[in-house]
């Protein structure tokens, strides 16, 4: 079958999440079939700005899809933010003949397509993140590497602060948005989760938990701290709560390991479908969209409408830990 595009350019940028690479294999794979010739550009924008990529063909994407990170290597490119890195894109977009760019990454790396978009480049994108907080989306690849990584770190960490009898705080990332924070506070039965969502939980609130749990025969007990709860930080509170209570307490930040690792069924499916369809809509002549997991079914949205969307926050999940500690 003929069809209009003949070649595409694929990015990561910013945060990487496991998955990544899923999403590079399908598209290259689906790109390959079709007769669309690939390019990776290095270093997410930076690569474009800098006309720095490689050609892709199967061979290249062969045994990438279990490995975390991203063989294309990503950034957070403030080159990208100024009107001139944004014409050099350009340049380098038509200069290198590209009929598309299909861009993997969070809310960051998405506005960066929105402006190319705008600027007459194709594009579409396909949400990349371990934060969860593409509103537009109810799936972004990576999340559920990142909360598996960090069930079993805080389920370590659980057995230890058991043993010694000790309250622990254990601080996750996610950037503003509490998604992580809640997924873990769930799954790990932590007695108390602290998200951006819910900055109205007060430090007297914690303290006196804790001193009931502890009158109530709890050996342990797990706070769970989003890194974007801004009220008070995880040594902080460790320290606050080893004053007020009496209780030895140790605060850990998990940090980076959340972002590594190799992705799980879930986020090699995700991506692999998603990097799939990316190339059908080129195919079908759709540009400038995002796509999405929207009813539980791979969907796409407008990338414009997608960046703008957002989401009601639901205490349900909140008040379930709640219940359960
Ligand atoms: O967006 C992914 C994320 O890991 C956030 O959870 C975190 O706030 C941020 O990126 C950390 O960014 P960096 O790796 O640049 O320090």
């Amino acid at each position: 079958m003929d069809n209009k595009v003949k070649k595409i350019g694929i990015l990561t940028s910013g945060g990487d999440a496991p998955g990544m690479n899923a999403s590079i294999r399908a598209i290259v794979r689906t790109a390959v079939k079709n007769n669309i010739e690939v390019i990776g550009f290095m270093r997410g924008y930076e690569g474009v700005i800098n006309c720095d990529y490689i050609n892709l063909d199967n061979k290249s994407v062969s045994e990438i899809m279990q490995r975390g990170g991203t063989i294309l290597l990503s950034a957070r490119c403030k080159e990208m933010m100024t009107d001139e890195g944004k014409q050099k894109a350009i340049d380098v977009c038509k200069k290198l003949g590209l009929d598309a760019l299909v861009v993997i990454g969070g809310d960051g790396s998405l506005t960066g397509a929105l402006h190319l978009s705008r600027l007459g480049i194709k594009v579409v994108g396909i949400p990349g993140t371990i934060d969860l907080d593409l509103a537009c989306s109810e799936y972004t690849i990576g999340f559920d590497t990142a909360v598996n990584t960090a069930m079993e770190a805080i389920d370590k960490i659980r057995d230890t602060s058991s043993s010694h009898e000790r309250c622990c705080i254990v601080e996750v990332m996610g950037r503003n948005a509490g998604y992580i924070a809640l997924w873990c506070g769930l799954i790990n039965g932590s007695e108390e989760v602290l998200i951006p969502e819910r900055p109205d939980v007060t430090e007297e609130e914690i303290l006196a938990e804790i001193e009931k749990n502890r009158k109530n025969g709890k050996i342990s007990n797990v706070i769970i701290l989003a890194e974007g709860f801004t009220n008070v930080k995880a040594h902080e509170l460790a320290k606050k709560v080893e004053a007020s209570t009496g209780i030895e307490t140790r605060a850990t930040i998990l940090g980076h390991l959340q972002r590594g690792g190799s992705p799980t069924a879930v986020d090699r499916m995700h991506a692999s479908m998603m990097g799939y369809y990316a190339v059908q809509e080129l195919l079908k002549g759709n540009t400038n969209k995002i796509m999405i997991m929207k009813d539980g079914k791979y969907d796409t949205i407008d990338l414009e409408e997608g960046l703008k969307a957002t989401r009601t926050y639901d205490d349900t999940m909140y008040q379930i830990i709640k219940t359960f500690a």
